[in-house]
């Protein structure tokens, strides 16, 4: 971990000026400021403060890089990559799931997965090996014996800091980094009633092409709460932000949270995605253990940078995001893909249960149809000389609440 620590330094000592500028503009915001102008246009469309915030942003919280169902064996193997960061995420023959640098100890070639039936992980270049705990297994043609022994006894792959969420595997390069599962206390008490009967994950397939603007475009679009009944009509109508009597509901950020959640009253309690969007016949049926109260509402959950959630009656639906560049974001969800649901197995047993499947990403399709135009002209739009500073309503807490969010790692960067 002292090879990224030090490359970070380095980043900080000759940060661009195209960044140096957007930091100075973001260091006159206050607190309350952050609550009532949009981050600057140069945050959305600088390739360098992309840069800045792969190092100082996705490479200082926690990532969500996939679940525990797609490590299930002991020897099985997931490779990802965090802010540039090749990683291998494995299940140990401990049985603990654990993250390593994939970049071989010997001369830093990449290491992959194994392929099927292979037991240790093998550099591609001089065919060193690795077990799954990271501990060098061999190394041919490097001496006598007793030389490799010795490079066994002290070759590791880099670990790096691991957390489990409710199955789901998050990851942080940050050795000082706070832990994960306070900042998402506030999530808690959506749990129990889903994780009594025994969850099971369809993890997301992810896009193969990105999406054509930032991942802060990507999150804002979904936790606005403004939009829906505009951008989505006949889609979303179900579940609205304003309804007789009810509507929209935030939860306070305090420094250090990780979720912005907002909610919204169904006008059936136990609907869900359907093939036409939001509506009374949900395809995956609501689950009976849920309290009332989660019964007859939708939790959208932002956890920035890396996922969104969705805790339905009938269903946790997650999005992975994963940015490549300043406007390419590579997503997974039913929205986008396919799949990324958290469901009981009463569900997954039922016998038309692909059907159902079909129904949730058509009906999640025709939603995220009506959200690309609107994404692809917010990115354009910052690039106009005629760009707003924003002026924030009461149905969009959520967007200055991640602003704040965005203030305060941008503000840690500043002052590290
Ligand atoms: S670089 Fe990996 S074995 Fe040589
Ligand atoms: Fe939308």
């Amino acid at each position: 971990m002292d090879t990224v620590t030090g490359k970070q330094r380095v980043v900080r000592k000759f940060r661009h000026p195209v960044v140096e500028a957007l930091l100075t503009e973001v260091a006159t915001f206050d607190l309350a400021a952050a609550y009532e102008r949009m981050m600057p246009a140069g945050c959305y469309t600088a390739p360098e403060f992309f840069d800045f915030e792969q190092t100082e942003v996705f490479a200082r919280t926690w990532i969500c890089v996939g679940r525990v169902e797609e490590l299930a064996e002991p020897g099985s193997c997931l490779a990802t990559e965090v802010a540039g960061e090749p990683l291998l995420i494995t299940n140990g023959q401990d049985g603990a799931i654990r993250a390593l640098s994939a970049i071989c100890q010997h001369r830093g070639e990449i290491i992959p997965c194994p392929e099927k039936g292979q037991s240790t992980l093998r550099c591609p270049l001089h065919f060193w090996t690795y077990d799954f705990e990271g501990r060098l297994a061999g190394a041919p043609r490097m001496g006598d014996a007793e030389t490799v022994l010795k490079l066994r006894q002290t070759v590791r792959l880099p670990q790096v800091r691991l957390e489990l969420w409710h199955g789901f595997i998050f990851v942080n390069l940050d050795p000082q980094a706070a832990p994960l599962a306070p900042s998402l206390a506030k999530l808690e008490p959506l749990w129990a009633g889903y994780e009594a009967t025994g969850l099971k994950a369809l993890p997301p397939k992810m896009s193969d092409t990105p999406l054509p603007w930032n991942w802060k475009v990507q999150v804002e679009n979904f936790t606005d709460a403004y939009h829906t009944e505009f951008v989505h009509i006949g889609t979303h109508d179900f579940a609205p932000s304003i309804m007789e009597g009810d509507g929209v509901q935030f939860t306070a950020m305090k420094p250090g949270d990780n979720a912005i959640v907002r909610s919204v009253p169904l006008r059936t309690p136990g609907g869900g995605m359907m093939k036409d969007g939001w509506g009374a016949e949900a395809a995956f049926p609501a689950i009976a253990t849920l309290p009332q109260e989660q019964q007859r509402r939708i939790f959208f959950a932002m956890l920035p940078p890396s996922m969104t959630m969705m805790f339905a009656p009938g269903t946790v639906a997650y999005t992975l995001i994963r940015p490549a560049g300043v406007t390419a974001t590579f997503a997974g969800s039913d929205r986008v893909t396919y799949g990324g649901w958290l469901l009981p197995q009463s569900t997954i047993d039922l016998p038309d249960f692909v059907d159902r499947c079909k129904a949730v990403s058509e009906g999640g399709r025709k939603i995220w149809a009506q959200d690309v135009p609107i994404n692809r002209a917010m990115q354009a739009a910052k690039t106009s000389r005629f760009l707003p500073g924003g002026i924030y309503g009461p149905q969009e807490t959520t967007l200055p609440q991640f602003n704040a969010w965005l203030l305060e790692k941008y503000r840690a960067a500043m002052a590290a």
